[in-house]
């Protein structure tokens, strides 16, 4: 008879995903979760229309859609996501595509287990349309960066980025398409760092394995 083991597997890391659209990147997530030590408990959109729910449910994950026009302002929309998120009891929130500006009640009520993927090389091109002006501002490389989400638009520390040349044929929608792909690519490693407890937000940055990342960190 074996002995009983004293090992136990640690339970997944719970993730609550937040979409608004095609949920590209919440696929992308769906197919790493159990390699990545993580378990998505829900998506939430603020769009009924969008096809990540339809991703969502065939990958069997519960949805909810919570729709920002029934809300007179941000902070009732926020305070009721807060309330359909904590039920889910996630240790960590992921923004993937979710396109509304949050309120501070709200980054503070997550403050450190709140991330959100962003197609530019932050610091340069927050906010929208930022294919089409990488563009206009001629740089030689693009890309998507994945962040802590602090007060600041797009502006808390940068966790990872992943970086792509421009060609001269470039388009917004061909960058955007390449762009995303890597997307896909670096997502899913970042949440697998904090799946294992390995990465945290600190007043310096963020930090993965005991270093603190520079703002401009790469990885493949
Ligand atoms: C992605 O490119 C993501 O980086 C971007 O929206 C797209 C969502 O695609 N997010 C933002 O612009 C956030 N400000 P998806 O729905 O297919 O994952």
């Amino acid at each position: 008879m074996n002995a009983p083991s004293d090992h136990h597997t640690p339970s997944p890391c719970s993730v609550v995903v937040l979409i608004s659209g095609s949920g590209s990147n919440l696929q992308a997530l769906i197919e790493s979760a159990s390699e990545g030590g993580y378990r998505i408990a829900a998506v939430v959109s603020n769009k009924a229309d969008a096809f990540g729910l339809t991703r969502a449910k065939e990958a069997g994950i519960p949805t909810a859609v919570l729709s920002h026009l029934a809300y007179a302002n941000r902070e009732d929309f926020d305070s009721a996501l807060t309330r359909i998120i904590d039920n889910f009891q996630p240790r960590l929130v992921v923004l993937a595509g979710f396109m509304r500006i949050l309120s501070s009640a709200f980054v503070s009520h997550y403050a450190g287990r709140l991330i959100n993927i962003h197609p530019s090389l932050l610091p340069d091109f927050p906010g929208i349309n930022t294919h089409q002006r990488a563009l206009d501002a001629n740089v030689t490389r693009h890309g998507a960066s994945v962040h802590f989400v602090t007060e600041e638009l797009d502006g808390g520390p940068v966790i990872a980025r992943h970086s792509i040349p421009v060609v001269p044929a470039d388009t917004p929608e061909s960058l955007a398409a390449r762009v995303l792909e890597q997307e896909h690519r670096l997502y899913p490693k970042v949440v697998a760092w904090f799946a294992s407890g390995d990465l945290k937000m600190t007043e310096r940055g963020a930090r993965h394995a005991n270093i603190t990342l520079p703002h401009t960190h790469e990885i493949e």
